[in-house]
């Protein structure tokens, strides 16, 4: 399956398809005038999948030249960032070439903004090998390091020349990984399809299971639905984009909380925080408490913990807002939360009072 992400001379595929990963050669073929590919990934991901790739690679006549990182999200930062960029020049990587990113969000990320800065910006592929990277970070561009001031604060908009998904590599993701990536999938349907959330109810449980049809469907609905929001939305400078930080910025306060640790994985903080988004629109009016409480049913299903306490994060409100406070996407004062009319209509919301936002977490908190 080939999903186009329109955005004219940015425009670029997404392939998807089982046992891709071994078999990406002719895929890559055209990205390597010179026959060979640089290739950054993490130990982990290198153990499992780079012999098969690099195989597939050879096979199509292609040498790969290997940048093996530790894994976990230190590893987005300023010295790795500049590891990375000195031994993409050392290999003599040139603008026509393109560097391979292979691994989860945090190689996509670093490997793109490297790509971004690399002679004022080299090619470079996304084959993500999470299913949080499948479904979200390795489509649209986004790239970063964390800074000292806070995740993903320095990075650029840089486009990848293409995508390969292999669904087959979640079968050796670890469950917990899958269900984070897994609550990306359910914000496409909280967001605006409420067929695709109900399809969720349904599937979840298979997807979790590891059954590979669920898990190629998910991708490629999740795959669609970013890069139709994506081309409407590049860089975010409308309401459109802004969708897609549906549960967020009450995630990010709980993960920074967490101290961005595996205490609070990226996407159990997106759960938690859909499920408050979700509160807070009932909580307005805005939203049909029915269909807050169906939300939190599924993710709770799933195996989600979306109680503060029962995580260890019912910090005071005030800290949960102070944190809140460090988003970049702060403005004048205030943030722009992701509410919603219902399952498969949220909406920006600009007249959120931080003060009220800080009298419902008192009440989140307070259990
Ligand atoms: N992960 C949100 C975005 O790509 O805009």
């Amino acid at each position: 399956m080939i999903i186009d992400v329109p955005l004219g001379p940015r425009a670029y595929p997404i392939h998807v398809a089982p046992g891709l990963l071994a078999n990406a050669g002719p895929l890559l073929g055209p990205l390597a005038p010179r026959g060979r590919l640089a290739l950054v990934t993490d130990t982990i991901v290198a153990a499992l999948h780079l012999p098969a790739f690099t195989a597939g690679l050879a096979a199509a006549g292609l040498a790969v030249d290997e940048i093996i990182l530790p894994p976990g999200e230190a590893t987005k930062n300023w010295a790795t960032l500049e590891h990375v960029t000195e031994r993409l020049l050392q290999l003599g990587v040139e603008r026509g070439d393109a560097v391979v990113a292979l691994g989860g969000g945090v190689i996509g990320d670093l490997t793109g903004f490297a790509a971004s800065i690399l002679r004022r910006g080299c090619k470079f592929v996304q084959v993500p090998t999470t299913l949080l990277a499948q479904v979200d970070s390795s489509v649209g561009g986004k790239t970063a390091i964390n800074a000292a001031a806070g995740k993903n604060l320095v990075g650029a908009f840089h486009q990848p020349a293409l995508v390969l998904i292999d669904p087959d590599v979640l079968q050796t993701l670890p469950l917990r990984d899958l269900r984070a990536g897994y609550a990306e999938v359910v914000k496409y349907g909280l967001i605006g399809d409420a067929a695709f959330f109900a399809w969720c109810e349904a599937n979840a449980a298979a997807l979790l299971a590891g059954d590979a049809a669920a898990q190629a469907q998910a991708i490629a609905v999740s795959c669609r639905a970013k890069a139709a929001v994506v081309a409407a939305d590049e860089r975010e400078t409308g309401d459109i984009r802004a969708l897609l930080n549906l549960g967020h910025t009450f995630g990010h306060a709980f993960e920074a909380e967490a101290g961005f640790s595996d205490r609070l994985l990226h996407g159990e903080g997106v759960a938690l925080g859909m499920a408050l988004a979700f509160d807070l629109s009932a909580t307005r009016g805005l939203c049909p408490a029915a269909d807050a409480a169906r939300v939190r049913a599924h993710l709770l299903d799933c195996g989600f913990t979306l109680s503060p306490q029962a995580l260890g994060l019912a910090a005071p409100a005030a800290t949960l807002l102070h944190h809140m406070r460090q988003d970049k996407k702060m403005s004048g004062g205030t943030l722009p939360f992701i509410l919603a009319r219902g399952i498969g209509q949220a909406f920006v919301a600009r007249d959120v009072p931080l003060a009220e936002v800080g009298a419902f977490l008192e009440g989140v908190v307070a259990g």
